[in-house]
């Protein structure tokens, strides 16, 4: 871990609302300097980043890592490499795995194979409820303890109100948020696809809008009840972002997270039966993506979050009712995104700021901060690099994306996280 001064670049450091041509010298695990380019650096290893925009080390919100127990579709160390690749110096990982992550004893092992073996930070999210059964809290001060930084049945929803309460209150004690995966079970039913005239066309069954907007409702009023941080996973609807805007005007603690697939493709991405348009909850109508990106754009949604989940390949290849839902994201999540700067709907900081800054501030961690004295974690994104996405030549061990073959513009070049370059785009993975 030597001097890396990163020359020439873009700053884009939306915790100072920094954006100006700057070098960035880091040593020692951190940034110790950001100053004007050029300055004599006696000596530091060079990172050029002329016409690239320095940012923050992107924080994830919403990734499966798979492990323990499906070590065939990811795990800690390839996702962890997808994550630097993609410009991730962070993840927050989700509790369904096998076993679930309900138990220190699962947090702890989590984190010991992220210390051996992942380039990317790691934060587990442990359970509310035991087994994500819905039904019995898990220990949420040991949890806590052993170092996660929130609480989700993500993949399931706690559809017991009495218990999403019980479960609000006690993390206000424990002082993390409870992200909710917001679908309501007795209405989405056997949906596998946005309940609409797309449905409708594939003869498939359909998956309300509503579905989300009531459970939405319903953990905002508890939020409410409560004063727990309520942070609402992978908004897909227009309803939900009216409702989020309307419940922090009122100063309810609510925050939310989008991922780009809901920013980018509508439910006609669906119409050739490709099940790597099938998530949970489903792509949905062009006036919900339009909601969705105006949420981004006005600060509604603090975060874009890539609900990265990794299926194998004959999992998905099978009919669609029958697929598991999920599509990976890591590694497209920049370019996917700057789609949206591009449009002119978010400038360059913003778009850094909702994939930093903000969704660090949401799990409280360092991060999101190119400030002096904090932990270097930063990467360097080239906005106008072409390039065609194959899975095959990326990081993760599986292959469910809907970009394949798709030409994308925008790439992170360079990685690093704690002063450690970790990734160099003509280079690969280069740590740990
Ligand atoms: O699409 C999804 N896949 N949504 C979820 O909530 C769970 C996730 C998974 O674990 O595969």
């Amino acid at each position: 871990m030597g001097r890396i001064c990163i020359r020439g670049g873009r700053v884009l450091d939306p915790s100072a609302e920094r954006d100006e041509l700057a070098d960035v010298l880091v040593e020692g695990g951190r940034i110790v300097a950001v100053g004007p380019p050029g300055a004599d650096t006696g000596g530091a290893e060079g990172v050029d980043a002329s016409g690239c925009w320095v940012a923050p080390g992107f924080v994830d919100l919403h990734v499966h890592l798979r492990e323990p127990g499906q070590e065939y579709k990811e795990d800690i160390a390839s996702g962890g490499r997808c994550g630097v690749a993609g410009g991730f110096t962070a993840l927050v990982c989700m509790a369904n795995t096998q076993p679930v992550n309900d138990d220190p004893s699962v947090t702890e092992y989590i984190l010991d194979r992220a210390r051996q073996e992942s380039p990317a930070r790691v934060y587990p999210v442990a359970a509310a409820t035991r087994g994500l059964a819905g039904e019995v809290m898990t220990e949420m001060s040991a949890l806590v303890e052993a170092g996660v930084v929130a609480f989700s049945d993500d993949g399931r929803t706690i559809m017991d109100s009495g218990v999403m309460r019980r479960v609000l209150e006690y993390s206000g004690l424990v002082r993390v948020p409870i992200i909710t995966h917001a679908e309501d079970r007795t209405l989405v039913r056997e949906g596998v696809v946005n309940e609409g005239p797309v449905s409708t066309r594939l003869g498939l069954p359909g998956n309300p809008a509503v579905a989300e907007v009531v459970h939405v409702a319903r953990d905002i009023t508890l939020a409410e009840l409560t004063g727990a941080h309520l942070h609402v996973a992978h908004v897909s609807t227009a309803g939900a972002v009216e409702l989020i805007r309307a419940a922090r005007e009122r100063g309810v603690h609510v925050t939310a997270e989008v991922t780009p697939h809901h920013l980018a493709l509508t439910d006609e991405a669906t119409l050739g039966y490709d099940t790597n348009t099938k998530m949970a909850p489903p792509l949905r109508s062009q006036r919900d993506v339009d909601a969705c990106r105006a949420g981004l754009a006005d600060g509604t949604i603090d975060a874009i979050a890539t609900d990265h989940a990794p299926h194998a390949v004959h999992e998905k290849d099978v009919e669609f009712t029958a697929a598991p839902p999920g599509v990976i994201g890591l590694e497209t999540a920049v370019p996917v995104t700057l789609d949206l700067v591009r449009a002119g709907e978010l400038a360059p900081l913003e778009w850094v700021r909702r994939l930093s800054t903000g969704p660090a501030r949401i799990i409280g961690r360092p991060g999101g901060s190119l400030a002096v004295g904090a932990p270097a974690d930063l990467t360097v994104i080239d906005p106008e690099r072409r390039w065609v996405y194959d899975p095959a030549k990326g990081f993760s061990k599986s292959r469910n994306s809907p970009w394949i073959g798709r030409e994308m513009i925008g790439r992170a070049m360079v990685t690093l996280v704690g002063g450690t370059l970790v990734y160099d785009a003509h280079r690969g993975v280069l740590a740990p």
